[in-house]
C-alpha cells in the first residue's frame, strides 16, 4: 500500500477545530485503505507559546519531508506584542519561502445554495468559479530591504521592497495557464505597470512566456486596481486570474467574499515539481483566519479547511475521484439546507462545526458507497 505523509498544522484561533473535522474524513478514508499517516505539529501563535518560534526547526524539517502539509490558520490578539520576527504569521511565511511554495491556487466558487449569502446580486455571482493564481514566495512579502530606520531627525521610515525577477513571473504565468487549459482557457494578469516597475516587467515577461509557449491561451491585462472594481461588477467575465503576492492576497479575499463567506475558500501553495519524482511540495489552507473571536465555541466553517483536503487529494496524490465526491458532499450538504453561523440566512439555524463537519462525512460516505 502507498503511504501518504500528511503532516497537519492547526495552528491557532478556530484551526484547530476546523481541522478536527478534516481528520474526521482521513480516519474514515484509512479504514476504506487510503493509507494516510499522520503527524502533527505546531505553528503560529501555539508554536511561540511552546518554543518561542513561530514554527520550531523540528516541524519545519517534518513539512518539508511530507508529501503534503494541511494547515489551518495563525494569529490572534493575545500575540499583538510579541517580537515581529516571531509573530504568528512569521510561521507560515517561513513554510512558504522555505519550501518554495511559489503558486498560490485560491479558486473561488460560488454553490448555487449559497448565492443569497453574497453581500452581491445572486444574478452576479451564481454559477461563479474563477481562479486566482497569486505569486506567493516574492514581491513585497520577501523584498529587502524591509526595515524601520530612524532618520534622527524625531522621524522615522519603513521600508518594504517590491521585487520581481523574470524567472520568477514566468514560472507563475505557467502555472496560470496550465490550469487555464483545464478549465475555460482564458487568463488575466493584473498588475500596476502605470507605476511600478516591478508591475511594467510583469506585464511584458507575462506577454512573451505566454505568447512563446501558450499562444493557445486567451491572454488579457488589467491593471490591479480595475481589476478589484471589475471583480465587484462583473466577476464572471475572469476564470483564471495571475497576480503577485501582495494584490494576490487583495483580491483573493475579494473573491472570497462574492462566494458568500470567507468560510467557504480553499488554496493550495504548491512547488515545482522535483526533477527527479515530478512530485511537487504542498501546503493547503484555508483563506480565511483565525477568527479569534469565534475561537473555541463550534461556530466556526470547516468548509474551507474541508476543501482545502479535498484540493490535497486532487493535486498532492491524484486522488482526483476522491476530491470531486469530496466537493460533491459539501455542495449536497450546502443544497440541503446544512449551514453554519456564517452562511445562516435569518431564520436558519445555524449547526456547529462538527456537525457541518460530521454531515459532510455522512454525505461522502454516502457518495462512496
Ligand atoms: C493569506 C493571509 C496571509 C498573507 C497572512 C496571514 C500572512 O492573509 O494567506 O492571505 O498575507 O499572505
Ligand atoms: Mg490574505
Amino acid at each position: 500500500m502507498t503511504e501518504r505523509k500528511l503532516f497537519l498544522l492547526p495552528g491557532d484561533g478556530i484551526g484547530p477545530e476546523a481541522m478536527a473535522e478534516v481528520h474526521k474524513l482521513i480516519s474514515w478514508m484509512n479504514e476504506q485503505g487510503a493509507g494516510f499517516t499522520t503527524d502533527e505539529g505546531l505553528v503560529g501563535g501555539c508554536a511561540y507559546d511552546a518554543h518561542g518560534q513561530a514554527i520550531s526547526e523540528d516541524d519545519m524539517a517534518k513539512a518539508v519531508a511530507a508529501d503534503a502539509v494541511l494547515f489551518g490558520a495563525v494569529g490572534g490578539p493575545k500575540w499583538d506584542s510579541v517580537p515581529y520576527e516571531v509573530r504568528p504569521e512569521a510561521g507560515l511565511l517561513r513554510l512558504r519561502k522555505d519550501m518554495e511554495l511559489f503558486a498560490n491556487l485560491r479558486p473561488a466558487i460560488c454553490y448555487p445554495a449559497l448565492a443569497a449569502s453574497s453581500s452581491l446580486k445572486p444574478e452576479v455571482v451564481e454559477g461563479l468559479d474563477i481562479l486566482i493564481v497569486r505569486e506567493l514566495t516574492g514581491g513585497v512579502y520577501f523584498g529587502e530591504p524591509k526595515e524601520i530606520i530612524d532618520l534622527g531627525n524625531g522621524q522615522k521610515r519603513g521600508i518594504d521592497t517590491q521585487v520581481y525577477d523574470t524567472y520568477e513571473i514566468e514560472r507563475i504565468t505557467g502555472v496560470a495557464c496550465e490550469l487555464a487549459k483545464t478549465r475555460s482557457n482564458k487568463v488575466c494578469s493584473m498588475e500596476k505597470h502605470n507605476v511600478m516597475k516591478s508591475g511594467v516587467l510583469w506585464k511584458e515577461v507575462v506577454s512573451d512566456y505566454h505568447k512563446r509557449n501558450y499562444p493557445d491561451v486567451e491572454l488579457s491585462h488589467m491593471l490591479a486596481d480595475a481589476g478589484g472594481m471589475q471583480l465587484v461588477r462583473w466577476p464572471k467575465q475572469f476564470d483564471v486570474i495571475v497576480t503577485d503576492n501582495l494584490f494576490g492576497d487583495m483580491l483573493s479575499d475579494v473573491a472570497a467574499m462574492l462566494t458568500g463567506s470567507l468560510g467557504m475558500l480553499p488554496s493550495a501553495s504548491l512547488g515545482a515539481p522535483d526533477a527527479k519524482t515530478g512530485k511537487r511540495k504542498a501546503l493547503y489552507e484555508p483563506v480565511h483566519g483565525s477568527a479569534p473571536d469565534i475561537a473555541g465555541q463550534q461556530k466556526a466553517n470547516p468548509i474551507a479547511m474541508i476543501a482545502s483536503f479535498a484540493m490535497c487529494l486532487r493535486y498532492s496524490f491524484e486522488m482526483i475521484e476522491e476530491a470531486t465526491r469530496l466537493e460533491t458532499a459539501i455542495a449536497n450538504v450546502l443544497d440541503k439546507g446544512i449551514r453554519t453561523a456564517d452562511i445562516a440566512a435569518a431564520g436558519d439555524s445555524p449547526v456547529s462545526t462538527s456537525q457541518m463537519g460530521d454531515a459532510i462525512l455522512e454525505e461522502y460516505k454516502a457518495l462512496s458507497a
